[in-house]
């Protein structure tokens, strides 16, 4: 790959875009050629701002010709370093191409462009009548683009799924410059290979979406948060299983007692529930009729016999649903300053107890001066185990650090033929650990796909495989 100075190739793509939409500022450089990830020095060469899929076709034709690498740029707010620029690649930031193109009330669906942040996606969904589903805590921030290209997930796929099951169309650029339009809307669709689906999760390592039709449902019926004090992480699903009898739930999350903690620290908030426990549930379950809340109640009490809980509350309005949604929606922020460790990592969610159990022995064993923080959507099988740096230690030795202890749980994932990454994408960060989830041939054949794709390896290069 080709390592221009800022000044050759703002001089090649003044030829492709107006000045207005390319930087090559020092401030700019940094902003847009990193995410969430602090693990790694941006260092692109260029910013630019497409306004249109065929100025994407042309700056694709340019890096084919002269050998530059090209980083997609959502909202940012990605945590494996897939968004990262960090060897002089241009920074192609979708920030522009953020229009919502059109609603088809017959078909259920929202055309947009990829800049288009997912809050103003659901909201629009909402205006309209209907619901777009896939939420998270980075949703005020997040392009959808970027949400495809990672497959995210969030707190509802336990109801809904992932961001998958939510595309009905794509229009594509790919690393050849191809322009391809996949699926377009449709429900059924048997005509071979659905190469739509390659593309979601695919983390901009093919091709960059410049254009999707997502699917929208109706607006859900009234929910109820619940918040519950658990003393043993390995019995959360069980109470799952008694919570499913009988309700609808839309989310089942759980986190421990430092993770409460830290959003304390970083908020005016005091504890929503009196008894300190290690860990705590936060379920919703849908108000789909008068006698919803009664179960719950019966659930909460037939918990609290066997022992599986210590205490809790039921949320009694829309206001304290909301409040009880902030300490666990707040984690991520309240720990921050001590630049985590992220592993975010899945099982089925049938061996989420025993691996419950052999996880916590390992993370004693191994990892006995680090402070873990756990949470995550433990009713997917997927837990966030999250390690602080410690204040004294430098970024780059805890790094280290971690990436050697971190084989002990990896090989804990490997046994249990579960994912090294269930939600945030492989990027940089979790590349080194594929192999603990893909076997050495379908990495070659990802290669293979790869190459048909990109056969200059400029889209996002060094990412995923
Ligand atoms: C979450 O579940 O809150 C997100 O995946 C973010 C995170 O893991 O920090
Ligand atoms: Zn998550």
């Amino acid at each position: 790959m080709t390592k221009p100075s800022s000044y050759s190739i703002n001089r090649r793509l003044t030829g492709l875009f107006d000045t207005d939409d390319i930087s090559v500022e020092d401030q700019d450089l940094l902003e847009y050629g990193q995410d969430w990830t602090r693990f790694y020095k941006p260092d692109p060469s260029a910013v630019v701002f497409p306004r249109n899929a065929q100025q994407v076709r042309d700056l694709v034709e340019l890096a084919r010709k002269d050998h530059l690498g090209l980083v997609p740029s959502g909202g940012r707010t990605g945590m494996s370093g897939g968004a990262c620029a960090i060897d002089k690649e241009i920074v192609v930031s979708f920030q522009k191409m953020n229009a919502i193109m059109e609603f088809d009330r017959d078909d259920a669906t929202l055309t947009v462009e990829p800049g288009v942040v997912t809050a103003n996606l659901q909201q629009r969904a909402w205006d309209e009548g209907l619901f777009y589903p896939v939420d998270f805590g980075s949703s005020g921030s997040s392009y959808i683009g970027g949400n495809i290209a990672t497959n995210a997930g969030g707190i509802k796929v336990l109801r809904y799924g992932m961001t998958r099951n939510w595309v009905a169309g794509l229009k594509v650029v790919t690393g050849n410059g191809d322009l391809l339009e996949l699926n377009g809307g449709l429900v059924k669709n048997n005509t071979g290979y659905d190469l739509r689906h390659l593309f979601v999760g695919s983390e901009g390592t093919l091709g960059f979406i410049v254009e999707a039709t997502m699917k929208l449902t109706g607006q859900p019926l009234p929910a109820s948060v619940v918040l519950l004090a658990v003393p043993n992480m390995s019995d959360c699903l069980k109470i799952l299983q008694v919570f499913r009898k009988g309700l609808t739930l839309n989310a089942f999350e759980f986190f421990s007692d430092n993770a409460m903690e830290k959003v304390l620290s970083v908020s005016e908030f005091s504890r929503p529930i009196d008894t300190e426990s290690p860990y705590y549930v936060l379920l919703e379950f849908e108000r789909s009729d008068k006698t919803a809340l009664e179960r719950a109640e019966a659930s909460f009490a037939k918990c609290l016999k066997q022992g599986l809980l210590v205490d809790g509350i039921i949320a009694s309005s829309e206001q304290q649903n909301k409040q009880l949604w902030q300490y666990r929606e707040r984690i991520t922020e309240s720990i921050t300053s001590r630049t985590p460790y992220k592993n975010d990592i899945a099982v089925r969610p049938s061996q989420v107890p025993s691996f419950l159990r052999a996880i916590e022995q390992v993370t004693s064993r191994y990892f006995p001066e680090f402070e873990i923080v756990w949470f995550g959507h433990i009713g997917d099988g997927n837990l966030h185990l999250n390690i602080l740096r410690p204040e004294d230690w430098d970024v780059s030795s805890f790094k280290t650090a971690c990436d050697e202890l971190n084989h002990h749980i990896l090989d804990l994932v490997s046994t249990f033929k579960g994912s090294v990454s269930a939600e945030h994408g492989i990027g940089l960060l979790k590349k080194a650990y594929l192999p603990y989830t893909r076997s050495e041939r379908e990495i070659d054949l990802l290669r293979n796909l790869k190459q048909v794709f990109d056969p200059d390896s400029i889209m996002n290069p060094g990412k995923l495989i």
